[in-house]
């Protein structure tokens, strides 16, 4: 049995897949075209926002944000909850090079954090650098270092739980580095062919994930998997 360290922020990836496993048609496809095409449907938005409206923090793949039109807010579910209106909202890149037209930059009441990753191992001690970018004008906080910098900085913060959305990219890393708790998973029944259609799971390194199913719901022609990632932790 493998042990890894424990993660000291709780990150629950959520997605939704076709049959066989896509996240999308093409790698630039927001969620309110998947929506128009019958791919997501209302129930699974009303379950990515309750998520979020649980999490201190977003994480997601720079592509995936670039693709939507922007955030969406959960502060009216967070009312009288003792907790700050809406989480960060973390873009994850490697270039460091933002969609600067994208309307998320011009959501002012939406924390965000740019972050370049330059290692996702848990036993690494932390490293950060804290800049900031100017995008349209205003400056936002841009982070670089290892995940753990990035732990840091979010338990400083007060932050204990992230929502992972993904896209296959980042999905990928996460799950290569043990570093997700739990997986929200919601199967469509639709089939996606083509070759630039983005994966649940994208990694040039193989591995196998157990994981055990926690609830499995059926609803409206949708089905709603939670399961436990099943990493042995060292507390
Ligand atoms: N169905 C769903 O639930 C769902 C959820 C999310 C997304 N999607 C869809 O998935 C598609 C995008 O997925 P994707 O797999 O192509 O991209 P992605 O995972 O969203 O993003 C990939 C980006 O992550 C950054 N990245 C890659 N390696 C990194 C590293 N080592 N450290 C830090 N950042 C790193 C890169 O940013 P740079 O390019 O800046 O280097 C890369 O462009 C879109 O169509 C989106 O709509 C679907």
């Amino acid at each position: 049995m493998t042990i890894y360290p424990k993660n000291p922020i709780e990150v629950v990836n959520i997605n939704l897949c076709s049959l066989n496993g896509k996240i999308g048609r093409t790698r630039s496809e927001s969620t309110p075209t998947r929506h128009e095409q019958g791919i997501t449907c209302d129930e699974d938005f009303a379950l990515m926002e309750r998520i979020v409206s649980e999490s201190d923090a977003v994480f997601i793949g720079n592509r995936s944000m670039g693709s939507e039109k922007g955030a969406f807010s959960v502060a009216h579910m967070r009312k009288n909850k003792n907790l700050p209106p809406d989480p960060f909202w973390v873009i994850f890149t490697q270039s460091g090079q933002v969609y600067p037209d994208n309307h998320f930059w011009d959501q002012n009441h939406i924390p965000k954090i740019i972050f370049k990753c330059t290692d996702f191992n848990l036993s690494s001690k932390p490293q950060l650098s804290v800049e900031s970018k100017v995008i349209k004008e205003n400056e936002f906080p841009f982070l670089e270092g290892n995940i753990n910098g990035l732990y840091l900085y979010l338990s400083q913060r007060g932050a204990k739980k992230a929502a992972l959305f993904g896209g296959g990219q980042l999905n990928g890393l996460f799950w290569q580095h043990n570093l997700v708790d739990k997986l929200y998973l919601t199967i469509s029944p639709v089939l996606i062919g083509g070759v630039g259609a983005p994966e649940l799971i994208e990694s040039s390194i193989p591995y196998l994930k157990q994981l055990s199913i926690e609830e499995c719901r059926f609803s409206n022609g949708f089905v709603y998997l939670t399961l436990q990632s099943e990493i042995k932790v060292k507390k």
